[in-house]
This record gives C-alpha cells, sequence and structure tokens, in this order.
C-alpha cells in the first residue's frame, strides 16, 4: 500500500495543525492531502519525520501562536468596536488593547514613550511615510549596501523627483557599515541616513547607535523589519530617532500589522491626511502623536492579533548553539558560497546560499520538490544588497528560521542542503 513512500513530513496547515503527508519516492513529489486516522495508524510503523519544513519565515512567519487567530476572531465575531472614536463599552474595550499592544511595542523597542509608537499596514508603509515626510525638505540621504527596495524604491523615486540625492555609505563585504568612513559621506546638506537593521539577505545585523554616534544631529532612521521580535532592539540607548518595523514576521503577528518609533515628529511630514477621532474642528492634522500619522480607522483586528502575538511569545525549540552548528554544518560544503555575518555575533535567524552551478531557483525547486522545504529563492526585494554582495541578478536561495524550529529540522536541513548541492 505505501510502496514507493519513503519518509513523511509534517505540514502546517491554515490552523496551525499539521498534516502528515508521505512523500511519493517513484513520483518525487510529497502526497497531497493529509491522511487518515488509520492510514496515520500504519506510518506509525515506518521512520517518520515529523518536522516543520517552512524556511521562509523572513517573507512571513508562520505559525503564528495559536492565540493569533483566537484574538482576531473573538474581536470580528464578538467584541468588535472601532478605535478611539466616541464613547461607549465596546469602543472603550477595543481602544484600551489598542493602546496595551502600543505600550508593548514601546517597551519592545526600547523606550517607556508609547505614544511615540504609531501603526500602519507595514513596514514598507512607515518607511514611506518616514521617509517622503522627511524628504520634503529636500536634500542628500545615506543608506546602505544592504537595503531592502522597502528603502532604495522610495529613496530613488524621490530623487527622480528632483527632490534629492541619495548614496551608498562604505560597507565592508557582508555589508556591515564602516562607521570609521561615514563623517567622509556627510555633507552641510545631508537630513537623513536610511539603513536596515538587519539584512534580509545575509542576516548581518548593523550597529545603530555605533551609526548614530557617527552622524551626530542628522535623523536616523533604522529598519528593523527582520530583527525586532528575533534581536534586540534599543532605540533610546542607541538615540535612534526614527525606526519603522512589521507585525508578520519576527513578532509574529498578522499581515497588515506594523508601525513605527518616531522620536522627532517635528521633522516629518503626515503623508496620510483624514480623521483621527481627535482635534476634529481643525482641517489639519493633529500636531501630536501617534493621532498625526494616524488617519483613518487602524486595523484593529490585525493588532488583537498583534497584541496576542507579543502576549504568547513561544520558547525558543532550539538555541542559538543549534543555529551555529546549522551554520557550521552547511559552510563545510565547498559547492555553495553561504551567505551570513562574518561575525556570528551580528548573525540574525537567516542566511542564503548560492550555488557553483544550480540556478536559486533550481535550488528552492529540488528543496521543496525532494524534501518539502519550503526556501526562498530569487533577490528577496533587495537588488542593492546582492550587486554588493555579488549575486545580482541571479540572487541566492535563502532558509530563515522560526522560533518553533526544534534542533532535529535544523539538521534535517543541513543534511538537506548538502544532498541538493551534491
Ligand atoms: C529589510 C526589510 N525591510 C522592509 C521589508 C518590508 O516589510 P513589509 O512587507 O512588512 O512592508 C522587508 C520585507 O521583507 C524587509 O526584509
Amino acid at each position: 500500500m505505501f510502496e514507493g513512500f519513503e519518509m513523511f513530513v509534517m505540514f502546517p496547515d491554515s490552523q496551525n495543525h499539521y498534516a502528515l503527508r508521505p512523500f511519493d519516492k517513484l513520483r518525487g513529489t510529497f502526497a497531497q492531502g493529509p491522511l487518515t486516522l488509520q492510514t496515520f495508524q500504519t506510518l506509525q510503523t515506518f521512520q517518520t519525520f515529523l518536522m516543520n519544513l517552512y524556511f521562509d519565515n523572513c517573507a512571513t512567519s508562520f505559525p503564528k501562536p495559536a492565540a493569533v487567530a483566537e484574538a482576531m476572531v473573538s474581536h470580528l465575531n464578538e467584541t468588535g468596536g472601532t478605535y478611539g472614536r466616541s464613547a461607549y463599552p465596546r469602543i472603550f474595550q477595543s481602544t484600551k488593547l489598542v493602546e496595551e499592544c502600543r505600550d508593548s511595542l514601546a517597551t519592545l523597542v526600547g523606550t517607556a514613550e508609547g505614544e511615540k509608537i504609531i501603526f500602519t499596514a507595514n513596514a514598507t508603509t512607515a518607511l514611506n511615510l518616514m521617509i517622503q515626510g522627511i524628504c520634503k525638505r529636500g536634500g542628500h540621504v545615506l543608506t546602505s549596501a544592504m537595503e531592502h527596495n522597502a528603502i532604495a524604491r522610495p529613496l530613488e523615486h524621490l530623487r527622480q523627483l528632483g527632490w534629492i540625492e541619495w548614496e551608498l555609505l562604505e560597507s565592508a563585504p557582508d555589508g556591515t557599515i564602516i562607521t570609521e568612513k561615514i563623517a567622509s559621506k556627510l555633507r552641510p546638506n545631508t537630513i537623513l541616513v536610511a539603513v536596515c537593521h538587519m539584512s534580509n539577505v545575509n542576516g548581518m545585523a548593523q550597529s545603530p547607535g555605533e551609526i548614530k554616534k557617527a552622524i551626530g544631529e542628522i535623523p536616523l532612521l533604522v529598519d528593523a523589519s527582520q530583527s525586532l521580535g528575533s534581536h534586540p532592539v534599543l532605540v533610546d540607548e542607541w538615540g535612534v530617532d526614527f525606526l519603522a518595523f512589521t507585525g508578520h514576521k519576527s513578532l509574529l503577528g498578522p499581515t497588515g500589522t506594523g508601525g513605527a518609533f518616531v522620536r522627532r515628529q517635528e521633522l516629518v511630514e503626515p503623508l496620510i491626511y483624514g480623521g483621527t477621532g481627535s482635534g476634529s474642528d481643525s482641517l489639519s492634522m493633529p500636531s501630536y502623536l501617534p493621532d498625526r500619522f494616524e488617519a483613518g480607522t487602524p486595523n484593529i483586528t490585525g493588532i488583537h492579533g498583534l497584541n496576542a502575538a507579543l502576549k504568547n511569545r513561544p520558547v525558543p525549540r532550539h538555541t542559538r548553539d543549534d543555529f551555529a552548528d546549522l551554520l557550521r554544518e552547511v559552510k563545510t560544503n565547498n559547492n555553495y558560497v553561504v551567505r551570513c555575518a562574518t561575525d556570528f555575533a551580528n548573525q540574525g535567524k537567516l542566511f542564503s546560499v548560492v550555488h557553483h552551478s544550480l540556478s536559486s531557483s533550481e535550488l528552492a525547486l529540488r528543496f521543496y520538490e525532494t524534501y518539502g522545504i519550503e526556501s526562498r529563492a530569487g533577490l528577496h526585494c533587495a537588488p542593492l544588497a546582492h550587486r554588493h554582495l555579488g549575486s545580482f541578478p541571479n540572487g541566492d536561495c535563502r532558509f530563515s528560521l522560526s522560533p518553533y524550529h526544534t534542533p532535529e529540522e535544523l539538521n534535517f536541513l543541513a543534511k538537506a542542503i548538502h544532498d541538493v548541492g551534491r
């Protein structure tokens, strides 16, 4: 009955339940759909791999804590209520929860000033808000060689409009900004330095505190899309002026959530104008935070989910040493160039590989078809980073970890990388 099936993999489904799917050796694919209880009992006699093979958590994390969906369903089906407008218990309840989430995010980014956290739909919106809002004055902008298009495209758009000039800071081979060389790039009209905290291509984390020291009063905008939730973020200690984050990656919240920390709001013109439920007698946006940058009804249901994610962080199932072992193991294979931070102390939970002969998409296809491993092939929306690392325009194949991955799953990934790259 199971002739041709050689291994069994647990695939997470949309309800966060794992379904056992056999690998059909004859067809070279995984069988579709979960097995019945009866076949499951039979399969238990086989060697089974009960694994989470989703390694694309940098795109969006999966699975989420079960409490995320529960909180969202509860807001949609039971509690309801909008945010900060009118006065009846249902609204007080949902407004209180939004503010609770805002305060938790403030603590997480390293400040006690909750009102300086604003909600947006994602990091891209937050970055556009800051970049376009600051650059209205025109001037010179510095950024890094490792940027995602969420920073590079708004900058380039504003350059094409003739508002700004932008250029790259000097970086080490892994993309780390060389802080000693920042001063030579500063100009009297430099209005902004915008850099990612953690690269979404090789996982290298910059040192925002050192960058801020080097630029003094010039505003620093940090893109913490990949770091917040998996790496320490300390806006007050670093002196960061603006920080953008997203809810659906390492924070394990739902898509459609994100935001920014805004220290120097006087430097930013709003991008979106509209109702805030406050100061409605004026046709101008309120001057105070967070209202100034929160026109329109926020994603209240999503924020319920994000709040639940923050309260129900899973205990990581693997240690940093397990991750270091994985990287060490992959690096022993000479058929690959492994993209990671030069110093493991600056390494976030992702890395990528370039094979000497297989393209990134061929690699990702083989990982999926042979092992059920879901990875990401291509440029990862970060062409600047690939130019810097030398893999433009083909890109690489990226693996990004979740706190739910076990050491066994990391070992499985290491073996699969060896096998596919042979
Ligand atoms: C470094 C970086 N910045 C910004 C973004 C954009 O995040 P979002 O899609 O949530 O707007 C991403 C997403 O992959 C990213 O990796």
